[in-house]
Formats: structure tokens, sequence, C-alpha cells
């Protein structure tokens, strides 16, 4: 690994000045802990830049998931549908509340989830009676998912929507900001965030019933009572004052993110656009996505190298890039689950590319990424610019040898199938 050239995150934290001097005033007054004024000036000032009436700031956003599974009811033995393709926090918390996750494929043309195989799939649980609890949405990478199509289908049958909107913060639908459409949705201050509180998470919804629930169990329950009164069991998952401090400095510049985000974006696609078998990541119409990660897909074949090689090549350049969520239907915990469909999700898996795209990236930074992609493809090599060079046969092998081959359709032919497909399991 080239480590004499500084190392190229894939979405480090990005600190303004405000969040220093919100910190200081934390400090300040003594209130660090837990809860206190940025805790509550937080709160507001996040509802109103999403405009939702409520907002409660909790340790992460799976807290703010496993609340909102609560919320909505779910208990043991119920079922829960979640898109495949997406980190493994949209549904660890169904399983946290004894759940059973039901995963549907993602859609091509936003990588969301699929809203025809999610109406297909309710309108089965429909026929046999054994409606799921809830239905889990993401917003995939900062795109929102196709809410007119998917609430209708909740609608139909009467199952409530839970927005998980973690990677979509100053997205919009249809001019709409990401996390107004479920029941509730949750957001994630995740260091690798379009903003970030090093940790934290917001469950906002319109109910204040519900939004106050959430805030009683996110504070082990604990009922008005002058000693330690609890009727019932939650959980420690506010959000401190401390880093409450902090999310306030990071919202005040949140448009300012948006943008960097949407320009990097924009400087990869034209900078790439030339480059046969390099697709991006659909951008849907809808809406405008925030850009949380640039992606690209890679068809081998006409790219002529494949996705692996790329992701080896970066890591010899010092940059970090990762694969697109590997599906959920096919990590070993949710071994078992029935899943709707999956191979879009899997080919998206194989040929799919997530490249640095912090909102503090110079054009410098962008060029080292560019050119280590160019370089590697051998139509493009005369107009490569960088240092990541043709890989030796060795280091090809390594590769390869770490991930599976590319599927066909987004990734062109497949020339191998490395791992069986996972036979779609029987309703329950
Ligand atoms: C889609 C998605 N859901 C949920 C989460 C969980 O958020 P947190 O890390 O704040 O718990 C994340 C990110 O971490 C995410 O990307």
């Amino acid at each position: 690994m080239n480590h004499t050239r500084k190392r190229l995150y894939l979405s480090p934290p990005h600190l303004g000045s405000a969040e220093a001097d919100f910190v200081g005033d934390a400090f300040a007054s003594n209130w660090i802990a837990p809860l206190g004024p940025h805790v509550d000036a937080f709160e507001r000032e996040f509802a109103r830049a999403i405009g939702v009436p409520h907002a409660a700031a909790l340790s992460s956003g799976t807290a703010a998931l496993h609340l909102a599974l609560r919320l909505v009811g779910v208990q043991p033995g119920d079922t829960v549908i979640c898109p495949t393709l997406t980190f493994c926090a949209s549904a660890n918390p169904i399983v946290y509340e004894g759940g059973t996750p039901v995963f549907i494929d993602a859609d091509s043309a936003t990588w969301n989830i699929d809203p025809g195989l999610l109406r297909a799939e309710l309108d089965d649980c429909a026929k046999r009676g054994c409606l799921p609890k809830a239905v889990i949405a993401v917003d995939l990478y900062g795109q929102c998912a196709d809410y007119d199509a998917i609430l209708e289908a909740c609608a139909r049958y009467d199952v409530p929507l839970i927005e998980d909107a973690a990677e979509a913060l100053g997205a919009t639908y249809r001019g709409r900001p990401a996390g107004t459409f479920g029941a509730c949705a949750a957001f994630s201050f995740n260091g690798n965030k379009i903003i970030t509180t090093s940790g934290g998470g917001m469950l906002v919804g319109q109910d204040p019933i519900l939004v106050e629930r959430a805030r009683f169990l996110a504070t082990q329950a604990r009922d008005p009572a002058p000693h330690y009164e609890h009727s019932q069991v939650g959980y420690n998952y506010r959000l401190s004052n401390v880093l409450a401090a902090i999310g306030r400095g990071q919202l005040a510049v949140l448009s300012e993110r948006v943008a960097a985000r949407r320009r990097i974006f924009d400087y990869y696609r034209e900078a790439l656009a030339d480059v046969p078998g390099l697709d991006f990541m659909p951008q849907a119409p809808y809406g405008q996505s925030n850009c949380w990660l640039t992606c690209i897909t890679i068809d081998r074949e006409r790219f002529g190298t494949s996705r692996n090689e790329i992701l080896h090549a970066m890591d010899m350049d010092n940059i970090e890039v990762r694969p697109v969520w590997k599906p959920l239907h096919l990590q070993p915990a949710f071994a078992g689950c029935r899943a709707r469909g999956g191979d879009m999700a899997q080919q998206l898996f194989e040929c799919g590319l997530c490249l640095p795209s912090g909102s503090a990236m110079t054009e410098d930074d962008m060029d080292r990424v560019i050119a280590v992609i160019r370089r590697l493809c051998p139509h493009c090599r005369k107009g490569a610019r960088g240092s990541a060079g043709a890989l030796s046969s060795q280091t090809r092998k390594a590769a390869v040898a770490t991930f599976a081959e590319p599927a066909a359709r987004v990734c062109g032919p497949r020339t191998q199938t490395s791992k069986p497909r996972v036979p779609h399991m029987p309703l329950p």
C-alpha cells in the first residue's frame, strides 16, 4: 500500500466552526450530560429543518429504528418487510423485538425497495391472512425510495410505514424532505453520515404522542414519580447534551454539505462519462438525492477489468472504497429469512462500488480516485493521471480471489457463479 499519499476516506466527518462554540457552551454551563438545553434546541432545529412537528434526539439511528418498531407495536412472532439492499441496522431491530424480517429486492431504477415486489408481497400476505406488522423503506445512499407507490401499497392493507432515512438527511421526494413519509422516520449522525454528532440519531414523526413515547422509552421508561418507578422495560437511548451541541453546529451547514456531495457526484460523473462499462447509481427523476455516497457499477466485459481489481488498486493507493451493501438475505445472520426476489441486489453488490464522497474532498482528491479507475480501464489508459498503475498478475489474482464474480445484466455476462442462489423461502 502507498502510505506516502494521504489516506482518502469514504465519508469522514466534516466539522465547521460553530460546533466548537456550542460544545464550549455545554462545557461552560456544566451541561455535558445527560440531556440539556442543546438536546432541546437540536430537536427543535432539526424538526424545523425537515418540516416535521416532532423529533427525539437519540444515541444512534439504530436506536431510532428500534423505538420506531416498538411504537408501531412489533412483537415476537411478527414479520416486518424490509429492503434487502441496505445496511444490517435497517433489519437488526426487527430481530431485537423477536420479529422476523422479510426481504424485498431492489428496484433497478432507484436501487431502493421495489414497489411492485412490495405490493405483490403484501397481496400474498393478505391472501394468507398474515400481514406484516410494518414496512421499512430505506432511502439508500441518500436517495428517497418511491413513496407514492410504497404508501399506496401500505395504505391498501393499513400497514404502517417506517422510513429509514439514516443516509438521506437533506434529500427530497417530489419536493418533500426525506423523513416525512412514514408513521415515523429514523436518521443517523454516525461519523460517516452527511452530518455527524460522532454518534447519534433522531426519531421524527407527525404524532406528538408517538414521539413523546419514544422519549419515554429512550429514558429507561421512567414513570413520573420522585423515586425510580418503571412500569415498562425501556432503554438508555438518549443523546447527550455535548453531542447535541455538535449536531447543532453540523445542522447549520447541512445545505452546504448536501451541495458539496452533489458537486462531488457531478464531478465524478463528468470525469468518467466516457468510460465504457461504468455506470452511476441512477438518479430518480422524482427527487433530489443528497448524494451521500457516489456509487458506480462496473461491467467487467465492457470496462475491461473487474470491480474487485478496482477495489484492490484503490487500497494499494491508500483510497478507501467499499462494495455496495451486501444484501441482507445473503447475510448469514439472516439465513432462513424469506426473500422476494434478490437477484438485482445481488448484482449490485457484486459489481457496485462506493467512491470516496466526503464533503471536504478537493478536486485533487477526486482526481486521484478518477485516475485509478481510468488506468484500470484498457480503453482509457491514454488519458490517465495518478499513481495506481497497472496491476501485476499476482495482485490481480489476489484481488479477484477476494470477491465473487460479477453477475449478468448490471455487471455484464456472468462467467462463474461463485455462490449458490438463495432459494426464495416459503411464506410463513
Ligand atoms: C441505512 C442505515 N440504517 C441505519 C443505520 C444505523 O445508524 P447508526 O449507525 O446511527 O446506528 C445506518 C448507518 O449507520 C444506515 O446506513
